[in-house]
């Protein structure tokens, strides 16, 4: 392939985006965020970047806690919105008729449309320039039940997740294969099982 040398900048795509939901004294708010990340397993840790002027930057910096809640076609529109709109100027919650949740080990909401939410309390706050890296520790995680298969597996991909890439939403694309399919001996081959 023939190449353009670009100069430095972000071009990691596809990304998950996904709605931030934080509280400060009863007041709740959602921002869009695509600069995340899961950064651990163990202990299961994630980072959100935010740049300072976002409102709920000093909200989630004073309150310590947020939760990230997964995005979906359905909720594509509403994710949006929250990406372009401040809570500074308007009620997010009310303007998308989302469903502000309690959580179980947060003070900030949860979304009750969204299939799945982290619960989040920031450990450490790295200023980085444009944005600052607010790294969390996972303190629970909520799944929706009618995602899980007989055998209490999650199908996340019946939930129809968004992923961002270059300034656009998607959904995912066909099923190209699982985990380890690339070696593993038994994959099934025309159908059939070798
Ligand atoms: C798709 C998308 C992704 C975004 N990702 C980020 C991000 O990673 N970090 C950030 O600071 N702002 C991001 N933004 C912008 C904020 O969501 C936006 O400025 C929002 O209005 C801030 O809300 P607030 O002032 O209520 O906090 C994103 C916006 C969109 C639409």
């Amino acid at each position: 392939m023939e190449k353009e040398l670009w100069k430095p900048g972000n071009m990691l795509y596809p990304l998950p985006v996904v709605m931030v939901a934080c509280r400060e004294n009863g007041k709740n708010n959602i921002v869009t965020v695509a600069w995340t990340g899961t950064v651990c397993t163990n202990p299961p840790m994630l980072s959100i970047s935010l740049r300072p002027e976002r409102y709920s930057y000093g909200m989630i910096e004073r309150t310590g806690e947020f939760t990230v809640n997964l995005t979906t076609k359905a909720l594509a529109r509403a994710c949006d919105y929250c990406g372009v709109k401040s809570g500074r100027d308007v009620d997010k919650f009310a303007d998308t008729g989302l469903t502000a949740l309690e959580a179980s080990h947060v003070q900030a909401p949860i979304i009750g449309e969204a299939p799945v939410n982290l619960e989040c309390k920031v450990r450490e706050i790295i200023k980085l320039g444009s944005h600052d890296m607010f790294l969390a520790d996972i303190a629970g995680v909520h799944i929706s039940r009618e995602l899980l298969n007989e055998q209490g597996k999650l199908e996340l991909s019946k939930a129809e997740p968004v992923v961002y890439s270059h300034g656009e939403y998607y959904g995912l694309g066909e099923l190209l294969g699982s985990f380890g399919y690339s070696v593993r001996k038994e994959q099934k081959r025309n159908g059939r099982k070798k």
